[in-house]
């Protein structure tokens, strides 16, 4: 099977085009984009390829099988409903849609049509020194786990984001340290308790919270305290810390590293490394052209991480403790 592929926005959709066309059995045709000054620039860089700014033409046409969806937040849901109604798979950047209903719908919608897959790029999972302390713990020497997504970028929330209505740093930043923890310890959370900030943004363009943090009660009796932290003077990391019986886990702007009997032991994988995310997405085209190829990232978890978002932003507008419900 070949997979003939289109790309909607080129911002991290150029490197969903790399990841696309590095592989021998899939290419991009079609390049979708609504700004005139990139229109210019991908067709001098990309001669071989349409490049347009209809995202029709990709769904009319029939040798299209995969799209992968790269556009702002609030185009995802509607183009993901179109890519079902004509038989396309999907590749979606995170967040999959801005709302409870929309992911229910999506659900709905996927069931009917079972031979589409779909798939949401979390990066982390692919990360070569969380798949090295993925190996090293195990849940049930864990109690607590501190993950932080400090983005180290506040310009962007004044760009598309400060326009986005719905738009939510726990859809945008957290969603990637939920992600990671549940798959490192292989667990998903039943309660929700989160706190919000706009202090350091509220005489900005940008009217959301820009700062929160979430308590995630795990089964096991594990505690994760995890932040989407948009406005801090600091490097776009992912920081992590994971207190264990015998062991403190560690990866900060200090380094990456294992506290144990008072001693620091370098831990020696790669981080950020960014070379590797490309496999996220090549994994699931593999799992498209052979059904024996192991998913990365399975379909239930993407709608149950997306369940956990949103029962962050009910616990937001609640004040309060939520039960999460999976949907
Ligand atoms: N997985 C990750 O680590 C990661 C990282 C960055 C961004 N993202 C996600 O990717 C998406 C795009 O973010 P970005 O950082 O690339 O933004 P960006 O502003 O850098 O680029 C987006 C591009 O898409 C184009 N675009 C937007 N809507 C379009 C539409 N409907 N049709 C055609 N073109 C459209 C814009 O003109 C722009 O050129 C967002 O949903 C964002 O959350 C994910």
């Amino acid at each position: 099977m070949e997979i003939k592929a289109a790309v909607i926005g080129s911002g991290i959709g150029e490197k969903h085009i790399q990841a696309i066309d590095e592989l021998k059995f899939s290419n991009v045709k079609i390049i979708c984009e609504t700004d005139p000054k990139k229109i210019k620039i991908l067709k001098k860089k990309y001669r071989n390829k349409v490049v347009t700014h209809r995202e029709n033409d990709i769904f009319k046409d029939s040798s299209i099988n995969l799209v992968s969806i790269a556009s702002y937040d609030d185009f995802h849901y509607k183009q993901i409903l179109k890519c079902i109604r004509y038989n396309k798979h999907i590749i979606v950047e995170k967040p999959m849609c801005l709302k409870l209903s929309q992911l229910k719908e999506i659900k709905k919608r996927l069931s009917k049509k079972k031979k589409i897959k779909l798939f949401s790029n979390l990066v982390l999972r692919v990360n070569n020194l969380f798949l090295d302390l993925k190996k090293k713990i195990k849940s049930k020497d864990i109690y607590f786990i501190e993950a932080d997504y400090i983005w180290g970028r506040k310009n962007k929330l004044f760009g598309w984001r400060a326009k986005t209505k719905n738009y939510s740093i726990t859809l945008g930043a957290g969603i990637h340290m939920i992600d990671l923890v549940n798959w490192l310890i292989d667990l998903k959370p039943m309660y929700a308790n989160a706190f919000g900030s706009n202090k350091m943004t509220k005489n900005t363009t940008f009217k959301k919270n820009s700062f929160n943090v979430v308590i995630l009660e795990y089964p096991k009796k594990i505690l994760t305290k995890i932040s989407s932290n948009c406005v801090a003077h600091y490097d776009h990391f992912h920081e992590l810390k994971i207190f264990t019986k015998n062991a403190t886990y560690i990866n900060n702007l200090q380094g990456k590293f294992i506290y144990k009997d008072k001693k620091v032991i370098p831990l020696t994988r790669n981080y950020p490394d960014k070379k590797n995310r490309k496999k996220l997405i090549q994994n699931f085209i593999e799992c498209i052209v052979k059904n024996s190829k192991k998913p990365i990232m399975q379909l239930k978890e993407q709608f149950d991480l997306m369940s956990i978002c949103f029962a962050i932003e009910e616990s937001l507008s609640k004040k309060r403790k939520v039960k999460i419900n999976y949907i």
